[in-house]
């Protein structure tokens, strides 16, 4: 598939990945189609890509015109059926194998086989989910945004063993039409920025568990004196404290549980109380998502 033949998106998942990577989408002129799990769902996201939508365009990031673009170009469905016409898909459900290979099965089934099916996985591997596409695994790519997807423009292209270089290619190509900068990387646990980016919030999970310090004074220091924009409290936070005990589990299963990426109990205990930061209003701060 090359790029110019590319005109139909499928985004799958609604959530916190998948509404930024539709409003990139969308913006940018492709039809865009994202599916989620069910009506209410998906009604929750569609309020939440138009205010997104409408605070770009009060910030005067985004034109009123790309914005009416945008919205004519966005469409919704709880039915993964209505991805056959799509010609490029891009993958942001949780960040569970299990379900990655019940929706890559399914779209083996219904998309044509040469519509190239990527994953936003944040830890997973691409080769092991492209075994789960029988008709030509080749088309089956790490397509690596950040959050918020619609703002950053780090998109990390992610060859597995068997993606082909036209794939890869056309992959790189979308995400530049999408206004990115794509950085390839091969297939190694974490690719190359939540490699680095583990011992960030392990350490800091750790400096809290001991006691040395509390969650808002570490991010404190890591921001004003550190340089960086947000501390890792902050961070997760915004991540979601689920997804980001599952990247690092999967990341600690992928090194033969090296303990330099062993997980922290502080972030299962809250997300086994559904704590999971800015998406339910509590995590290690809280929020008032009546204002959002
Ligand atoms: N959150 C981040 O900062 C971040 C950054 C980069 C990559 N990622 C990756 O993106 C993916 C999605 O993460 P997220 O933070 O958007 O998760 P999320 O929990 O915010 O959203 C996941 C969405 O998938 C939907 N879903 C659940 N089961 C589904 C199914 N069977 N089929 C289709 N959709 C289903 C949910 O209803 C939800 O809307 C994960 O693989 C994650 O590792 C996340």
């Amino acid at each position: 598939m090359k790029i110019n033949e590319i005109k139909t998106i499928g985004i799958i998942g609604s959530g916190t990945m998948g509404r930024g990577i539709a409003i990139s989408s969308s913006v940018s002129g492709f039809k865009t189609i994202v599916f989620d799990i069910n009506e209410e769902v998906i009604k929750k996201a569609e309020d939440s890509i138009l205010k997104d939508l409408l605070k770009s365009v009060e910030k005067k990031k985004l034109p009123d015109e790309k914005k009416a673009e945008a919205l004519s170009n966005l469409n919704f469905t709880s039915e993964m059926k209505d991805f056959s016409e799509c010609d490029f898909i891009i993958e942001a459900a949780p960040e569970d194998i299990d379900l990655k290979k019940n929706i890559f099965s399914s779209l083996d089934n219904i998309c044509r086989k040469d519509t190239i099916l990527s994953t936003n996985t944040s830890s997973l591997s691409v080769t092991r989910i492209s075994v789960f596409v029988k008709n030509n695994p080749e088309r089956v790519v790490g397509m690596h945004f950040f959050n918020p997807a619609n703002i950053m423009k780090l998109v990390e292209v992610v060859k597995g063993d068997f993606t082909s270089d036209e794939c890869i290619k056309t992959t790189a190509e979308l995400s530049e039409k999408m206004g990115k900068v794509p950085v390839i990387a091969k297939d190694t646990p974490a690719f190359i920025v939540n490699r680095i980016a583990r011992p960030f919030y392990g350490e800091a999970l750790k400096i809290l568990s001991e006691g040395t310090s509390g969650h808002s004074e570490i991010d404190k220091v890591m921001k004003s004196c550190g340089g960086f924009p947000m501390g890792p409290f902050e961070l997760m936070d915004l991540i979601g404290i689920d997804i980001n005990f599952s990247v690092t589990k999967s990341v600690y299963e992928s090194f033969f549980n090296d303990p330099k990426y062993r997980p922290s109990f502080i972030q299962k205990k809250m997300v086994d109380a559904n704590i999971t930061g800015r998406k339910t209003g509590r995590g290690f701060y809280t929020y008032d998502n009546s204002k959002k």
